[in-house]
């Protein structure tokens, strides 16, 4: 039924928008909760876990309904590692990257703001400490999800760091790394007990208002997470 919803809503091109309240509760930890231009340092995360991967690619699937529990630091800061940790004394990262260049960076937004993920030092920089679920969500073609689930990871890029080495293979090496950092993301929550979707169907310019993004950096991926309120 959502399928229908959300495809549909890709078609009349981001006209109609659906209310969009955000009743995700309040008093979770979030990176967020540090004045804005801080960073924090993140808890360390964990390379060991409860299911097998096999066990957690059988268990993925798409949640769109969440419970209104907040993720805690410790979940959040796991989720950012398995989008874009450091993994090799190199620099090498949980995800792949053509030429080892990664152009992807890692948002989340949450009740207390919106944060970057710093890979180096596995750190998340406060961006704003305003709530950008609704507007993203007004941004996604009224996709509740966006606005309801506890925290919205978003992936975004520069593309001039792969083309400056790729030309215009770049475009295509982007498009793949955004989807290998999201599988990531997706699996990982599934370890974690949580659940998401990703959302490819938004107003890219809208988006990148709603966040504030830089000339240059646009948004990939808007991906929902939380404690799944669905059924199975
Ligand atoms: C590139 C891409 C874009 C997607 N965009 C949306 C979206 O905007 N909204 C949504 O609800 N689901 C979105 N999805 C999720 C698909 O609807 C979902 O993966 C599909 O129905 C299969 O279900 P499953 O993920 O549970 O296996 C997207 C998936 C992909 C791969």
């Amino acid at each position: 039924m959502y399928r229908a919803i959300w495809a549909v809503g890709a078609l009349i091109s981001c006209v109609g928008v659906v209310a969009c309240s955000s009743d995700a509760g309040s008093g979770g930890v979030s990176p967020r909760a540090t004045p804005t231009g801080s960073t924090v340092e993140l808890p360390a995360p964990r390379t060991d876990g409860e299911l097998s991967l096999e066990e957690t690619l059988a268990a993925r699937r798409s949640i769109r309904d969440f419970t209104p529990e907040e993720l805690t630091l410790e979940e959040i800061s796991q989720l950012l590692w398995a989008a874009q940790g450091i993994t090799a004394s190199w620099g090498g990262r949980t995800a792949p990257s053509a030429g080892a260049l990664y152009p992807l960076e890692v948002y989340v937004a949450t009740s207390d703001g919106l944060s970057r993920y710093l890979p180096e030092g596995h750190r998340a920089e406060s961006i704003s400490t305003a709530d950008v679920r609704g507007a993203s969500a007004e941004a996604a073609l009224g996709q509740a999800a966006v606005a309801e689930a506890p925290a919205v990871f978003v992936i975004t890029a520069v593309p001039a760091r792969t083309e400056a080495k790729y030309g215009g293979r770049a475009e295509r090496y982007v498009h793949m790394e955004a989807g290998h950092v999201a599988q990531n993301v997706l699996l990982q929550a599934v370890a974690l007990g949580l659940a998401g979707v990703p959302m490819g169907a938004f107003a890219d310019e809208e988006v990148a208002r709603v966040l504030g993004l830089p000339p240059g950096e646009v948004p990939l991926y808007l991906i929902p997470l939380g404690h799944s309120a669905e059924d199975g």
